[in-house]
């Protein structure tokens, strides 16, 4: 994928591009086995996520914080697709509580789970803590989603192995994680106001979603964009790859540094452990 198909919606390699919508890189693909998590479902690229998730058959979860926004985006998909199967649970990734909660209600919906797509974000936002004492950018968008992820993982592996088909996990980054701290990520002052950046921040949490993804493939192996990586399946046993457009991009340097992504998963471990202990 170079910067002519990214302007001009040129198809890549893949036959699909940025002008590419979440139906056509899915037509065709049966889902009807397949339950999906998609967080921040509820607006933006997280509702036609679920709309065309949907409507490919599989069951859809939106876990969002806003019920009555995620009810709204319910009804509309069931507008047009009756048979739509989508439900709701309450979910704040700016809260561990919150996680925790989510995932003992998930499970006891008793459901399976093959996809998790971690898309929820906030973006830009003026320096602030989270419930937890994180910063606000970097406890949502990326230290919510590992938390979110590590709890549901035993989950998607029993899932894998009982119906044999993988699992997979998309992780929402964006091309502004090229825009981080010149450090990549503040392991030394993450919570600091002092040289806060609302574009750095946003930055530093999109780099952090790729090393995350990053990361986790290394660890687990075999355990419009989002629709087809989640979906399509030319991607059948791909893992820990940056997709813009529905094609394979080259993420940053930073992003590519396997050190950096194992030291981004020890410190959220960390972070998690005392934020739970105060
Ligand atoms: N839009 C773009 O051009 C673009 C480009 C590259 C990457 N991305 C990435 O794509 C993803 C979706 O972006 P978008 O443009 O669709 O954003 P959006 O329209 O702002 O939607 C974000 C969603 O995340 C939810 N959310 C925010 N904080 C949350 C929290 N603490 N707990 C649970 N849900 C929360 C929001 O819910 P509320 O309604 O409650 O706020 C909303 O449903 C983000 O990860 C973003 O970084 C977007």
């Amino acid at each position: 994928m170079g910067i002519i198909s990214l302007v001009t919606g040129m198809p890549g390699a893949s036959g699909f591009g940025s002008a590419s919508t979440a139906e056509q890189v899915t037509e065709g693909v049966d889902a009807s086995n397949l339950t999906a998590i998609v967080t921040g479902g509820a607006g933006g690229i997280g509702t036609e996520t679920v709309r065309v998730l949907a409507l490919r058959g599989a069951h859809v979860i939106i876990a969002a914080r806003n019920l009555d926004a995620a009810n709204d985006a319910k009804q509309l998909i069931l507008k047009d697709n009756a048979a739509a199967r989508v439900d709701i649970l309450k979910l704040d990734l700016s809260s561990l509580k919150s996680i925790r909660a989510f995932v003992d209600n998930f499970n006891a919906m008793d459901l399976p789970l093959n996809i998790l797509i971690n898309n929820a974000g906030v973006m830009f936002c003026p320096y602030q803590l989270s419930q937890d004492g994180i910063e606000m950018q970097f406890a949502t968008n990326h230290l919510g989603h590992f938390h979110l992820t590590n709890l549901l993982l035993e989950k998607m592996k029993q899932t894998a192995g009982v119906t044999g088909i993988e699992g997979r996990i998309v992780n929402l980054s964006s091309i502004a994680h090229l825009h981080t701290y010149e450090e990549g990520i503040r392991f030394d002052g993450i919570n600091d106001q002092a040289g806060y950046s609302d574009k750095k921040a946003y930055g530093q949490s999109k780099l952090s979603n790729i090393l995350h993804a990053n990361e986790l493939s290394r660890r687990f192996k075999g355990a419009a964009t989002t629709c087809y990586v989640a979906l399509h399946p030319s991607l059948k046993g791909q893992t820990g790859k940056y997709f813009l457009d529905c094609n394979e991009f080259k993420a940053s340097p930073l992003a590519r540094d396997e050190g950096l992504a194992k030291k981004l998963w020890d410190f959220s471990n960390k972070l998690i452990n005392s934020a739970q202990q105060r």
